[in-house]
């Protein structure tokens, strides 16, 4: 991947720069990457998905942004959608996190209100041995016998609230260590971190594609907070696709 700022360099590793970069942790929560890719025109799904809009570099940052972090979180629907299963790095990169101090993957934290969940699904039905398994946090309103249903699956915890809060959703993964926590999306999850002022960085790659149609942009909410100003510090490309990061300014 050829990096073009913050100076130019023909062949870098992604695994060799996101996981180093300077993410100092906020005084009252963790430090919060949101990871997006869009089409040249804003779309983050192509037939519901967001896999035809990347490609192997894609891939390579994508995977250098989850090693970067201590737990992935995500909306329901995005796990449905994309049919996630567990967030296994590859080798190298968790000899890496094993180097400094870390567990050799992330954890992931799904966020729930109906909680349309169930066993059967990549993430719950995958797990090996040995890994812990996966959070669910939801609010009072989820159905207990939903909950009941994936209690052995997953861990689930209900926060004090009948939807809980980007920032509640936070303090509970700081609260269990969580120093930097990786937003994956989708649309609507960042939407709500967008309008509570919670991103500290954004990672958003744009695939060369004109997609047009109905898609959702990278976060959307019913109404708008303050714009978020930010700061580029990293710009990579190859095949045409461009790796931007932006941290808060
Ligand atoms: N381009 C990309 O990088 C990218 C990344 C991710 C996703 N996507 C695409 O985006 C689409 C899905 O995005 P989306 O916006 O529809 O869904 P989403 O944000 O992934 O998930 C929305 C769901 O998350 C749960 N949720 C969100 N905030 C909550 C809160 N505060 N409390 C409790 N539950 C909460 C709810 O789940 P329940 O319905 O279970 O209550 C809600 O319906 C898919 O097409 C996917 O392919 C693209």
């Amino acid at each position: 991947v050829r990096q073009l700022l913050p100076t130019e360099a023909h062949e870098i590793d992604p695994l060799d720069l996101y996981p180093t970069l300077d993410r100092p942790t906020p005084p009252d929560r963790p430090w919060l990457i949101v990871n997006m890719i869009a089409s040249a025109d804003g779309a983050t799904e192509l037939d519901g998905v967001s896999g035809g809009l990347g490609g192997p570099a894609d891939r390579l940052v994508f995977r250098a942004i989850r090693a970067s972090s201590d737990w992935i979180v995500v909306g329901a629907g995005t796990v449905r959608a994309e049919r996630y299963g567990p967030p296994r790095l590859p080798d190298g990169a968790r000899d890496r996190r094993i180097a400094r101090g870390l567990p050799a993957d992330p954890r992931m934290a799904v966020v729930t209100g109906r909680f349309d969940l169930d066993p059967t699904m990549r993430l719950f039905a995958e797990k090996e041995p040995g890994e812990p398994r996966p959070l669910v946090v939801t609010g009072t309103s989820a159905p207990a016998t939903r909950i009941e249903a994936l209690v052995e699956a997953a861990e689930v915890v209900v926060l004090d609230d009948s939807r809980p809060t980007p920032a509640a959703i936070l303090a509970e993964l700081g609260s269990r260590g969580a120093r930097v926590v990786l937003s994956e999306g989708g649309p609507s999850f960042n939407g709500q971190l967008a309008s509570a002022g919670l991103i500290d960085e954004l990672c958003l790659s744009v695939s060369p594609l004109v997609v047009g149609g109905p898609s959702s942009r990278i976060a959307r909410a019913e109404e708008s907070g303050a714009p978020l100003p930010l700061t580029l510090t990293h710009l990579l490309e190859q095949d045409s696709l461009l790796f931007a990061r932006y941290v808060r300014t």
